[in-house]
């Protein structure tokens, strides 16, 4: 696992939008696995404007989206395939055809699930997955106690996930708490997972990710055992972790190995 730390969320945002560039150009029909949640909010933006600025298309890219809440029509503003729409595909020249999110609203959930799975396997896998973190360890809404080589499914939401999130609902308004969620054991069939992390809300689930035993009760720690994971945090999401300093040591290593090949 690489950890990378950076001073602050824009430079977070910018790094990982820095890897995303580097795989369009090696692989333009790249497919994208996406997250939703405010921390990756910046890097979309950060996509949209190199988008714009002509450095970057997404004419060739599908994407798959981690998950989504059971019993929201994608027409709801709290849907993650509305969030999607409005925060990044609206703005983008994906084709819109291109972009799948998990069915939250389909009659037959299981089937669903497993279309879904098939939809990642017929497009030829996922390319690059980008994660968040719940404050619990979560990834997607694989909360723990998750299976870790768990496929997509139904999966109930903590009372710690249900209150984090209700900040999106309006007083009174409808919250679910199931939700579709593609599983540990498919996120770590992506090649290569980015998951950014920011803010000092998420330093303890940073540090059992990083540092704590592979655990179903930290979810995101089985990216322990992936081959080609980054972790792109800020120093407060990172202000919990034993040695920060050897991270740094470490990046800037390889910053300098880069400039030395050309690379950088
Ligand atoms: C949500 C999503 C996750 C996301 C996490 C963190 O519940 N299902 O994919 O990573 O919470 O969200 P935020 O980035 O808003 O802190």
């Amino acid at each position: 696992m690489k950890v990378v730390i950076l001073d602050s969320p824009a430079e977070v945002a910018r790094y990982g939008a820095d890897i995303f560039q580097q795989q369009l150009k090696r692989k333009p029909d790249s497919v994208f696995g996406l997250a939703t949640g405010s921390t990756p909010v910046q890097l979309y933006r950060e996509l949209i404007e190199r988008n714009r600025a002509g450095d970057i298309s997404f004419g060739a890219v599908r994407s798959f989206n981690l998950d989504e809440y059971m019993d929201l029509p994608p027409t709801h503003p709290q849907s993650y395939r509305y969030f999607m729409n409005s925060e990044f595909f609206d703005h983008i020249d994906i084709d819109p055809a291109n972009t799948r999110v998990p069915p939250g609203d389909a009659p037959d959930p299981i089937a669903a699930c497993e279309a879904y799975e098939q939809a990642i396997g017929d497009a030829g896998g996922i390319d690059i997955q980008l994660l968040g973190i719940g404050r619990n360890g979560h990834i997607g809404f694989n909360e723990p106690t998750s299976c870790l080589t768990s496929r997509t499914r139904v999966k109930t939401l903590t009372r710690e996930t249900i209150a984090d999130n209700a900040r999106f609902f309006a007083e009174g308004e409808h919250q679910p708490h199931l939700s579709v969620t593609m599983g540990i054991g498919t996120i770590m069939e992506a090649r290569l997972v980015v998951l950014l992390a920011t803010g000092a809300s998420k330093a303890a689930a940073v540090k059992a990710m990083v540092e704590g035993p592979v655990s179903a009760w930290c979810p995101a720690s089985i990216l322990q055992m992936h081959p080609a994971a980054v972790v792109i945090a800020d120093e407060e999401a990172a202000s919990h972790l034993s040695d920060p300093g050897f991270f740094k040591h470490i990046e800037a290593e390889n910053q300098a190995m880069l400039a030395r090949l050309g690379r950088a």
